[in-house]
């Protein structure tokens, strides 16, 4: 990086849970410059951009020159995957190698995010160079999408995430969040109880923690020792969708009647535990972890689902 030059990160996807947080953890900060694209979602902060367009792909990366490009535009949900592969394989497959081609053009490191779900959940935890097996057509393309971007890019690291939650627009936009509605119904007077998968285990991870390792990975790469291959990052508190309820209700202070499920009811078929060993990262310094129990009260007072508290978010350092 030149000295006293800004230092450009394009954020793909910056409409979306990971991408959203990532460009408000940036902006305004040395030395980054954040220039960022949304497809559906798109405003005045973002620039329209559908990654399926190679064309418009190489037109935006050669216009904005990035010193970094996040990809964080993706298909996430596990049954559209399954439902409609190709689309699964456009975005996931094809359009990480479009845009690693184009970061190429200009010696752009390019950050890649996949998933929990290329393993198989039979043998935790799971190291970065541990062998892949996906058991859902979402994990076999994430697979694939990793395979494009290290197989493409110069300079290229793909990041593994579990479960994430964090601020949401809407409460479907999360998996742990998705379950404020059915937790707060199940505390009506007459309401039957709800019930929530006691099968799988998981490691909600909170995105603004998330956004924290991604600008530490990105430093990393500003001062010359850019990170590539695979690198993953977790929450370390496991919890199954029950649990995750039952602290949910707590954070509401809603008596909640729940009802563990504890066989596996997904059409999909979902892993039974990804935990992802974080090492790599933490052996550089890189990481934090916000305790669920206090992230989640941070989400909903945000949603606007509970009474605020003294409740501020922790600084961007290293995990404890
Ligand atoms: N959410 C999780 O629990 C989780 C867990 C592990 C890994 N991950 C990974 O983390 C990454 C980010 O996920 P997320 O949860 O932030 O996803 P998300 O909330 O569903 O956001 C998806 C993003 O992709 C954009 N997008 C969709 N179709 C597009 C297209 N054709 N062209 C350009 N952009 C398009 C969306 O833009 P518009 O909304 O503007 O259309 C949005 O910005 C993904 O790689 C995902 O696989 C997520």
């Amino acid at each position: 990086m030149t000295e006293g030059r800004p230092f450009t990160v394009a954020v793909i996807g910056a409409s979306g849970l990971v991408g959203r947080t990532l460009v408000r953890q940036l902006t305004g900060h040395t030395p980054w410059h954040v220039v960022s694209t949304a497809h559906r979602r798109a405003n005045e902060r973002t620039a329209p951009l559908d990654i399926r367009d190679r064309a418009a792909v190489d037109a935006f990366v050669d216009r904005v020159v990035p010193d970094a490009i996040v990809i964080a535009a993706a298909e996430r949900r596990p049954d559209v995957c399954e439902h409609d592969p190709a689309l699964a394989r456009a975005l996931n497959v094809d359009a990480v190698r479009t845009i690693a081609e184009a970061a190429n053009r200009h010696g752009a490191w390019v950050l890649s995010i996949s998933t929990d779900y290329v393993f198989d959940g039979s043998k935790p935890p799971y190291r970065f160079d541990d062998t892949p097996a996906p058991l859902n057509a979402y994990g076999r393309s994430k697979l694939d999408g990793e395979h494009a971007l290290t197989d493409t890019a110069k300079l290229g690291c793909v990041l593994r995430l579990p479960l994430l939650y964090g601020p949401v627009t809407d409460w479907h936009e999360s998996a742990v969040t998705s379950l404020v509605p059915a937790v707060i119904a199940s505390a009506a007077p007459d309401a039957t109880a709800a019930s929530m998968d006691a099968w799988a285990t998981r490691y909600p991870t909170y995105t603004p923690d998330v956004a924290c390792v991604i600008q530490q990975m990105l430093e990393r790469h500003a001062t010359g020792d850019a990170l590539c291959g695979i690198a993953q990052w977790s929450g370390d508190e496991p919890m199954t969708k029950f649990e995750i309820a039952a602290r949910l209700a707590r954070a509401l202070h809603v008596k909640a009647r729940l009802v563990p499920q504890t066989a596996s009811a997904d059409a999909t078929p979902r892993p039974r535990d990804c935990h992802l060993d974080s090492s790599r990262l933490e052996a550089l310094g890189i990481g934090r972890r916000t305790p669920f129990d206090t992230a989640i009260v941070q989400v909903l007072e945000a949603f606007g689902a509970r009474s605020p508290a003294a409740c501020s978010p922790p600084a961007c350092s290293p995990s404890a």
